[in-house]
């Protein structure tokens, strides 16, 4: 993967679903929002975006996660990939041009934690992500999966495609893997309030 060169910083949440990943996205873009932060990471203010990205391809990926379209595994996955590519050419890198943190609801560790489900080619997911850029920082959420399924089942009307607690049991394993495969992985304990996970955050950030 390619390192960062940009000055913006470029930081990733990662989890299983249910983890609280995309709530603690959010309050970490609020706190680097906050006057007093401008020192932190150069230019105050950040970015809040996610992926699948809400974009063209974005759309297609989760037609199919809602069971409204089908392809193959593989045609999945590449499309996961052309969503990231355009992703970074048109949003990611633009702002880290400029000197934003751009902090990230998902990336390319969750291409291969769900994506390895179906595709046993594990070096293949990573290849077709290996000209992507790579996160500063990720923070990886831990929380059972029972417990994520339960704050699911609460909070939503629908369950995609992988919200079933096998599933998440063996996506979590790949997220384990993984974050002993590449750097600047934080494992962060998610079973606490939203306010106790964040504390964690913000001492690493
Ligand atoms: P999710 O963040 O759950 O979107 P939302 O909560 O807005 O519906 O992401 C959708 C699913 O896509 C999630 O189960 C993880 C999966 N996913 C992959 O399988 N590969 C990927 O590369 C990405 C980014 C997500």
């Amino acid at each position: 993967m390619k390192k960062n060169p940009y000055q913006g910083k470029f930081i990733v949440f990662e989890g299983i679903d249910g983890s609280g990943q995309s709530t603690q996205a959010d309050k970490l873009v609020d706190y680097l929002s906050r006057p007093e932060q401008k020192f932190q990471l150069g230019k105050p203010g950040a970015h809040l975006t996610k992926e699948p990205t809400n974009n063209l391809i974005g759309g297609l990926i989760r037609g199919q996660l809602t069971h409204n379209w089908q392809t193959k595994q593989e045609c999945l996955q590449l499309l996961f990939a052309a969503d990231r590519a355009h992703h970074l050419e048109k949003e990611i890198i633009p702002l880290l041009e400029k000197g934003i943190t751009v902090v990230c609801d998902r990336y390319f560790f969750s291409t291969i934690a769900y994506g390895a489900l179906e595709i046993k080619d594990w070096d293949w997911l990573i290849e077709i992500n290996k000209h992507f850029l790579s996160p500063d920082l990720t923070f990886l959420l831990e929380v059972e999966p029972k417990i994520c399924l339960e704050r699911i089942e609460k909070n939503r009307f629908s369950i995609e495609l992988f919200e079933k607690q096998k599933i998440l049991e063996k996506v979590w394993q790949n997220y384990e893997k993984l974050s002993k495969e590449f750097k600047n992985i934080y494992i962060i304990n998610g079973e606490q309030s939203p306010e106790n996970v964040f504390e964690q955050i913000k001492k690493i950030i």
